[in-house]
Order: C-alpha cells, then structure tokens, then sequence
C-alpha cells in the first residue's frame, strides 16, 4: 500500500507540504509576445523558472514533482516551435543533469519515446540511469505525453499480462501499468497561464487532486507565486467521498 495506494481508497496524510505537485507551465508564448520576443524566447525563460521551482521543491520537502513540457497535442504547432522545443529539453538535459545528481535529485520521464530522435531518446536514458538511486525529490517530466495514451498503454499491457481476467480487471491491475505507478497521485495541480482545462495531462491520476489556476504566465511563476499555490492548498479539505464530521473523528 503506501505510496502505490490510490487516494481513492486511503486518505494520504495531510502534511503541512504537498507530497506531490503536479503542474502545467503554460503561458510561454503569451510572456513573450508581451515584450515583442518570439514565442521560443518565453520557453527559454521557462526552463529559468523550471531550475528554481526544482530547487524549493527539494528545500521544502516536496517528494515528486511532476512537470508537463510537451504533450501529445503539441506536435500540431509549427515545425520550427516544435524543433526548438526538442532543442531546448536536450541542452537542459545536457546540461543540468549532472546537478540534479549532485542534488540527491531521480529525473524520469514520461510519454511515448518513440517520436524523438535517437540522440535525446539516449540523452533520456543516460539522465535516468545516472540519478536512478537518488533519494530526494523525484522530478518527472511529462514529454509526449497524453492522459489517454497513458491509461490506454496501460490497458494494453494489463491485459497481455492476465489474459485470462476477461471482464474482471480492477483497478489495482491497471495502476502497476501506468506511466507514473512509481508515485502517489498529485496532492496539488497547477495550471498557470490563466486556461482552466487538463489539456490531456495525467487524467487517471488527477482523480482527486486539488487544482490551483493562476493567471500567472510560467515565465513570471517565481517562488512567491509558488508559495501562494502551497497556502490555498493548505485551506483546502480534502475529504475523499467523505463528510467533513468523518475527517474530525475517523470512522
Ligand atoms: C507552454 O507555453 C509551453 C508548451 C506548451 C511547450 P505555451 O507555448 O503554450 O504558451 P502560450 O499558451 O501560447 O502562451
Ligand atoms: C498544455 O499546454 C501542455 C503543456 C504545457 C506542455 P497547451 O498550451 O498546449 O494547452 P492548450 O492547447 O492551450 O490546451
Ligand atoms: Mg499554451
């Protein structure tokens, strides 16, 4: 049980510090175009934002930290956004892996590998092998990914795994399978950049997650904005299904 359990069915501990946040930088292009830049200078400027929230997370105890880059849908935009894109997570791979080490910090990534090219695919796997025994924060960036292709692959292998449960699959058969089985469900969701929708993000796992939207766009998201997410989730309650009374005196 544990870590693997679903907030479904077990109540996490209601820590002062989410255990695992959940985010989507969103607004890039937006910040830019503010300030009369090319779109690929506001994702320049968010790599900047996505090194210092590592940074508190692992100061403040967060355990995962999970970070939507590119997702599935992203592959429509323009093909030089999207060269630059794959440009710019090789050099940050590059180029701040060796820190992350340094930092007791285990870098995984999510989504389907198989639309990028050999080099980043190699670059991803040397990252994770160097910080596979890492201890402390657990930064998960979510590239190629879509919540529907996760639960879906899922699926797939579950049911190659058992083929004999037809019809009987519970979801304890499906969570081993899924792209994040190594973590517990988000505590807390952020979107910045002002859209309120999940855009495909991790939907099985944002089952009882709470959500925090902000207008900020990601390159303005410093450690304040972040602090100011942390505080309204520490007013929320989270009841799971329950009444507020149950929370008092457990039954
Ligand atoms: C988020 O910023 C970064 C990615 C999706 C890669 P956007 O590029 O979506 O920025 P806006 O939404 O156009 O401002
Ligand atoms: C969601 O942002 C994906 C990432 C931040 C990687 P988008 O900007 O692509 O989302 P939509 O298209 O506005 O829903
Ligand atoms: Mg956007």
């Amino acid at each position: 049980m544990g870590f693997f359990s679903s907030s479904t069915q077990t109540i996490p501990d209601s820590g002062e510090i989410p255990n695992h946040v959940a985010v989507i930088m969103d607004g890039n292009g937006r910040w830019a175009r503010k300030r009369f830049l090319p779109r690929v200078a506001g994702h320049k400027r968010g790599v900047e934002i996505v090194r210092t929230l590592v940074k508190t997370c692992a100061k403040q105890n967060v355990k995962f930290l999970t970070l939507f880059a590119f997702s599935s849908e992203n592959w429509r935009r323009p093909d030089d956004e999207v060269s630059f894109l794959m440009g710019l997570f090789m050099d940050a791979l590059k180029r701040e892996v060796a820190k992350l080490h340094e930092n007791n910090i285990r870098l995984i990534l999510i989504g389907d590998r198989s639309r990028f090219n050999v080099a980043l695919v190699e670059q991803i796997e040397a990252s994770e092998k160097l910080t596979a025994s890492n201890t402390g924060l657990t930064l998960t960036i979510a590239a190629n990914y879509g919540g529907r292709w996760d639960i879906l692959q899922a699926a797939n292998k579950m049911m190659l795994q058992d083929s004999n449960k037809k019809g009987q699959f519970t979801e304890e058969d499906l969570m081993p399978h899924l792209a994040m089985h190594y973590a517990p469900e988000p505590d807390l969701f952020i979107r910045t950049g002002g859209e309120k929708r999940v855009s495909n993000f991790l939907l099985w796992q944002l089952a009882y997650t709470e959500f925090y939207f902000t207008d900020t766009l990601w390159p303005d998201f410093d450690d304040k904005a972040f602090q100011q997410a942390i505080v309204s989730f520490q007013q929320r309650e989270r009841r799971f299904g329950r009444t507020s009374e149950q929370l008092v005196t457990p039954a």
